[in-house]
């Protein structure tokens, strides 16, 4: 019997890496839930300059960083890589460049020293953030995954088990914003500026179109309206009118807003579920908390969110992931590759 199978799941402890964007991080996770350390290397200073992630330099940057990040993941921790279980790594979907780099460090650490790997789907990690943040969550959930990259709408059935209801046909919610933000002169992340800057504006300034997708109740369609803000700003400029930026950002954020909490509301009515969760970077957005906030309080839905540091892209909840999927047994083999189209429920 290995060391592994005489220990219980609350002792279990796991090395996780995450490279599949601009953040290069690792942490530790015991037990699924009990983050020892969470080391986040971001890029954002650099990509700020190009307006947005460039895949190139990303990869560079993870190649340059990864293993500071890992020691510092294990020292911050207290612990060395003999005191792992597995070793968990983000294999999709995301940037394939920036992707392989973790898979590689990770594939590597495991050849080494004989440590099991585990590889994760993004996706599920951002979802498994909730577990980390609310100790008492159990599935099932609604949760709503909303980043830079994904918009996804997903029925957590069970602890690896995942139905896709919607997901975006276009643009991702995050993409959307920071396209928009770039327009408006507020710059690169576009998220947390629109955020900040919608404060002083009137959401109700502009009726911006709220984005369906004809034969799916579910799923989302952002680029239609980041076109109608590209519009609105066309015309202001033709006729002379002064654009009023909060106004803007805080009629478009309410748009995206009143998007999501409507689908998201459907799928919990639909579902007869009790819970839902937010996931990913624009889960970070205030007016969507609080609006997703009272839209769970109305119908007596218990309501999750990860802190803003869960939200955005970290290797916590990468090892919260691997730890449900490493109890059930699964293992990933030493030709494990970059998956940049991975689609959740795939491996
Ligand atoms: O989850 P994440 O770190 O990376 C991906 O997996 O894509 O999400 C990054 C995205 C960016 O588009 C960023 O603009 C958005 O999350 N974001 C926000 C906020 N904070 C980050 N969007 C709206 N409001 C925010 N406060
Ligand atoms: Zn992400």
């Amino acid at each position: 019997m290995s060391i592994t199978e005489k220990k219980s799941g609350e002792e279990i402890t796991i090395l996780a890496i995450e490279s599949s964007c601009d953040e290069t991080a690792a942490s530790v996770v015991r037990g699924g839930r009990t983050v020892l350390s969470n080391v986040i290397s971001s890029q954002i200073d650099i990509h700020t300059l190009y307006g947005g992630v460039v895949p190139e330099i990303a990869s560079r940057k993870h190649t340059e960083r990864i293993n500071q990040v890992i020691r510092q993941g294990l020292s911050e921790a207290g612990m060395e890589l003999e005191d792992m279980d597995a070793i968990a790594v983000t294999y999709g979907p995301g940037l394939v460049g920036p992707l392989l780099i973790g898979v590689s460090a990770a594939k590597a650490i495991s050849f080494a020293t004989g440590i099991p790997l585990v590889g994760v789907h993004h996706i599920e990690g951002h979802s498994c953030a909730n577990y980390i943040a609310a100790p008492e969550l159990e599935p099932p959930f609604v949760c709503l995954v909303v980043s830079g990259g994904h918009t996804h709408l997903v029925l957590v059935k069970d602890y690896g088990k995942y139905e896709i209801l919607g997901r975006t046909q276009d643009d991702a919610a995050g993409e959307a914003f920071d396209k928009v933000a770039r327009e408006i002169g507020l710059g690169y992340p576009g998220g947390p500026k629109i955020d900040r800057v919608s404060r002083e504006g009137d959401p109700r300034a502009i009726d911006f179109p709220r984005g369906k997708v004809s034969g799916s109740a579910y799923d989302f369609s952002f680029s239609g309206m980041k076109s109608s803000v590209l519009n609105y700003l066309n015309t202001c400029r033709m006729k002379n009118i002064e654009v009023n930026v909060p106004d803007v950002a805080a009629s478009f954020q309410q748009a995206v807003v009143d998007v999501l909490v409507t689908h998201a509301m459907r799928a919990v009515d639909e579902y007869g579920l009790t819970r839902l969760a937010l996931a990913g970077g624009v889960a970070s957005n205030t007016a969507l908390r609080a609006a997703m906030r009272s839209a769970c309080e109305e119908r007596g839905v218990e309501f999750f969110c990860p802190p803003p540091i869960l939200c955005t892209d970290n290797a916590a909840m990468i090892g919260c992931a691997a730890y449900y999927e490493f109890m059930q047994g699964v293992r990933s083999g030493y030709d494990l590759n970059a998956k940049p189209g991975l689609r959740l429920g795939d491996r």
